[in-house]
């Protein structure tokens, strides 16, 4: 249940007498159990595990939606560039008018795209984002990436020059973007702001300038690929950190077979790997499920995709065991550091040319 939606429980309303403790205890237990992290300065519940919508069809995402709201989902991932917007919303309008829950009772991220990666592009592509959810508001709006492209007018798609470079937009500026976000926030369109695959000296530069500091900082981020440091740095400025590609993408293979600077060997089989499986077997769960938990269980959001109603559940049926600390120490020694990387981006011929490109180069995969 959500935090919205408990408060309009019977439970609740029964305990009126005390209410104040009997919610601060049930809030304290929830965050415990790990199901919801608190977000700075609007201190919005965002639930530990949403859906991945990435590589997810119009057509299969919007019954795939519904499906893991009934199954209990209460945080859905998009992005413009995921071109599902549209049917995440169908869905989620759908669930609602059919009674099963409230607008109030859900997490909706979505992103601003490489293309309207500038102050004057935010409110435009805002506006059309939310026309396509339906929604008055999102719950979180990320930065996509730090870089950003030129954008044609008709198809909102990167112009893409003759050689097959993208056409990069080199005065991209972090600051202006995020003040326009802190506007649409005021605006109440907005709950919480944020990035995503930024560096940690890009986010120090937003933090000296902002009013709202970011709330959350969404980067690739499984057991190969751990990222340490930045989730101390995020720790130690109160950003809350999401996980994408949590199970190591394995659909990224097939999606990039015929993209540039592609090498299908050098994508991981995590779900694989003999330490995850061992651990999977002792705790009576599946590969997945130790790699998600491992991760929530150290307070990062996990965001797996599946199309699945077999996989949704496994993937959010991860409350219910918890990591030995042996086990994690063990799952902590397969971490390969930067080698473990899968998103480069430098599929986008020429991207590494932005003077906001984001990664060391030389490491990650190609
Ligand atoms: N901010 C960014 O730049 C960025 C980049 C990448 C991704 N993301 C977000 O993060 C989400 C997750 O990342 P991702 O989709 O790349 O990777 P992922 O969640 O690690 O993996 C998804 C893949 O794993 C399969 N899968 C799901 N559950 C499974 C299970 N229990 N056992 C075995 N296989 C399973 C899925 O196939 P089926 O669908 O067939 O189950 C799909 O192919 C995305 O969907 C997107 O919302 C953000």
């Amino acid at each position: 249940m959500s935090v919205r939606l408990f408060l309009r429980s019977e439970n609740f309303v029964k305990r009126r007498g005390n209410n104040i403790s009997y919610f601060c205890r049930c809030i304290h237990s929830l965050v415990r159990n790990m199901k919801y992290v608190k977000l700075s300065q609007t201190e919005d519940l965002m639930p530990t595990l949403g859906l991945g919508t990435w590589q997810a069809s119009p057509e299969v995402i919007e019954s795939t939606v519904y499906k893991a709201l009934d199954l209990g989902y209460r945080h859905i991932d998009t992005a413009f560039n995921y071109n599902n917007e549209e049917a995440i919303g169908n869905a989620i309008r759908k669930w609602i008018d059919n009674g099963k829950g409230t607008r109030k009772d859900l997490f909706i991220t979505t992103k601003l795209p490489h293309v309207g990666n500038r102050a004057s592009d935010v409110k435009k592509f805002l506006d059309l984002q939310l026309k396509r959810l339906q929604m008055e508001y999102v719950d979180l709006y990320l930065i996509h990436v730090p870089f950003g492209f030129h954008c044609n007018p008709e198809t909102l798609t990167p112009v893409v020059k003759s050689n097959g470079e993208y056409d990069l937009d080199m005065d991209t500026d972090h600051i202006s973007t995020w003040k326009a976000m802190e506007e649409c926030q005021k605006g109440g369109r907005i709950r919480n702001l944020g990035l995503s695959n930024f560096n940690e000296s890009q986010i120090t530069k937003i933090i000296s300038a902002c009013t709202v500091k970011p709330q959350v900082l969404q980067v690739e981020l499984h057991a190969y690929f751990q990222q340490l440091d930045l989730r101390k740095f995020c720790s130690d400025h109160d950003i809350v950190v999401t996980a994408y590609a949590p199970l190591g993408s394995p659909g990224a293979k097939d999606h990039f077979v015929n993209k540039y600077n592609y090498s299908p060997d050098a994508f991981p089989d995590i779900l694989g790997h003999p330490d995850v499986n061992e651990i999977a077997q002792d705790h009576q769960k599946t590969p997945a499920q130790v790699l998600l938990r491992y991760l929530v269980q150290q307070k990062v959001v996990v965001i797996p995709k599946s199309t699945s109603e077999k996989r949704l559940k496994e993937n959010s049926d991860i409350y219910d065991f918890e990591l030995t600390p042996v086990e994690v120490n063990q799952l902590k020694k397969i971490d390969q550091g930067e080698e473990g990387r899968i998103f480069n981006f430098l599929f986008w011929k020429g991207v590494e040319n932005h003077p906001e490109y984001p990664f060391k180069l030389g490491s990650a995969i190609n």
